[in-house]
């Protein structure tokens, strides 16, 4: 296992590229099953969950091959229609195959996803929204098993607007007959990604990034050729990054539009935030930021995958922020670990009280889940002396070449194998 060392402290300056997004890029690679024909995804960032995926697609069948920020994916014999345990345990985005290989076999069966660390993660409403389609659900030995004698378009309405059944359900709806209503979808930029994706392959989705998303099928889909949207949770993590250390940074190859709710937070909190067609350039409080309270909601909201970087940003806070978690059920692990580096955090329940001090500390602190482990990355810089960051197994599912990333903006950084 790996740790980074990071001393912080200093004020950060520099510029850095923002890579593709890993969950624009999830849902599209899986989306390549649903047809037979060569797909080439481009600015698919190198990830462990990226990983996964191609192993998966790789076990289902398909031909895969990444280099250089391009998957290429081909399918040569038939595929198969189940995802094992050992290979969905790996990664929950796994279940988005459900959705392309039911249309496409009117069967498939795949290992029950497991929780996280973040909550339980259950996938009641894809299951919901397959049986509104005209699939029976069974369950045999911790797999969850979908057939279908006869697919059938109809209406849809989600009980929450979760992002991976919105989008498993259009790629299902993608392939088949008439038109399908999906109604309380998620409205996240990568949802309208993937629409743009699953268009281009000849499918007809209208409305994507709106509750209500229109889908009318077709017979067959053409292979894909797509280059992936910018990661904005990486955008808004390195905003934070500079946000809590200080200093001047550009973010280049990335979508300001799509962070409009954090930009305003930030700007209110006293940073500044310049924004351009295609790049940002984020200038930290000049002293302590103001308290801003947050609470996390679905697109166009505050995203819970910026909750946590968001933390350590108002840790050094000049007053008293609330930070509410609204979509998951335990994601404050972070806060502990920064009270470690002298935070002064409470959490009760949903709501974590934020009283600000003057200055974060070095110390030897452990990654839970992805977003946790970007915030004590957020803090160690912000920290004066050295942070040694256990578990960054959990970062290198969803951060490309952090610690490149991390030097080109000034930070003293480094990773040691231990
Ligand atoms: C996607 O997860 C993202 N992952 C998550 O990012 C992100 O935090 C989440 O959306 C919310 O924005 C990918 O896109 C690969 P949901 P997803 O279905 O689709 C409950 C990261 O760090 N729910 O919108 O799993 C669920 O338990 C990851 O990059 C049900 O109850 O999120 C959660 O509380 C973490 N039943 C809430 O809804 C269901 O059938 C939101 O889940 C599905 C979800």
């Amino acid at each position: 296992m790996d740790n980074f060392i990071i001393r912080g402290g200093r004020p950060l300056s520099g510029q850095t590229t923002i890579s593709g997004s890993k969950n624009a890029a999830l849902p599209i690679l899986f989306a390549t099953l649903l047809t037979r024909e060569k797909s080439e995804v481009r600015n698919v960032p190198e990830l462990m969950d990226i990983k996964s995926t191609f192993e998966l697609l790789n076990y289902l069948g398909k031909n895969c091959f990444y280099g250089y920020g391009s998957f290429v994916a081909e399918e040569h014999g038939s595929l198969k229609h189940h995802a094992p345990y050992d290979l969905v345990r790996k990664m929950r985005a796994s279940v988005l195959a459900a959705g392309p290989l039911l249309a496409r076999f009117r069967k498939t069966r795949f290992s029950m996803p497991g929780g996280c660390s973040i909550g339980m993660r259950p996938i009641d409403i894809h299951l919901e929204g397959f049986k509104k389609l005209g699939a029976q659900v069974t369950y045999e030995k911790g797999d969850v098993i979908l057939t279908a004698k006869r697919l059938r378009a109809g209406r849809v309405k989600f009980r929450f607007p979760s992002v991976g059944a919105t989008e498993n359900l259009m790629m299902c709806a993608a392939l088949i007959e008439g038109t399908t209503v999906l109604e309380n979808c998620a409205r996240e930029p990568e949802i309208e990604d993937l629409a743009a994706a699953l268009n281009k392959m000849g499918a007809r989705v209208e409305g994507a990034g709106k509750t209500a998303i229109k889908v009318t099928g077709v017979t067959r889909l053409k292979g894909l050729k797509h280059a992936v949207m910018p990661d904005r949770i990486e955008t808004g993590t390195f905003m934070l990054l500079c946000a809590a250390a200080g200093g001047r940074v550009r973010l280049l190859n990335t979508a300001p539009k799509t962070l409009t709710v954090v930009i305003n937070a930030m700007r209110k909190a006293g940073a500044r935030v310049n924004c351009y067609k295609d790049s940002l350039e984020v200038i930290s409080p000049a002293g302590r930021p103001k308290p801003v309270s947050v609470a996390t909601k679905p697109h166009p909201g505050f995203p819970t995958d910026l909750q946590a970087p968001w933390m350590v940003f108002m840790s050094r806070a000049n007053g008293t922020s609330e930070v509410h978690e609204h979509i998951f059920e335990n994601r404050f692990m972070h806060a502990p670990e920064l009270v470690r580096m002298g935070a002064d955090i409470t959490v009760h329940g949903q709501k974590a009280v934020v009283k600000g001090v003057p200055q974060l500390l070095g110390a030897p602190v452990m990654c839970s889940d992805i977003r946790a482990g970007a915030a004590m990355v957020v803090a160690a810089a912000a920290a004066k002396g050295k942070s040694v960051i256990r578990r960054v197994y959990h970062i290198d599912r969803g951060y490309e070449r952090l610690v490149q990333k991390l030097k080109d903006l000034g930070v003293d950084a480094s990773r040691v194998k231990v």
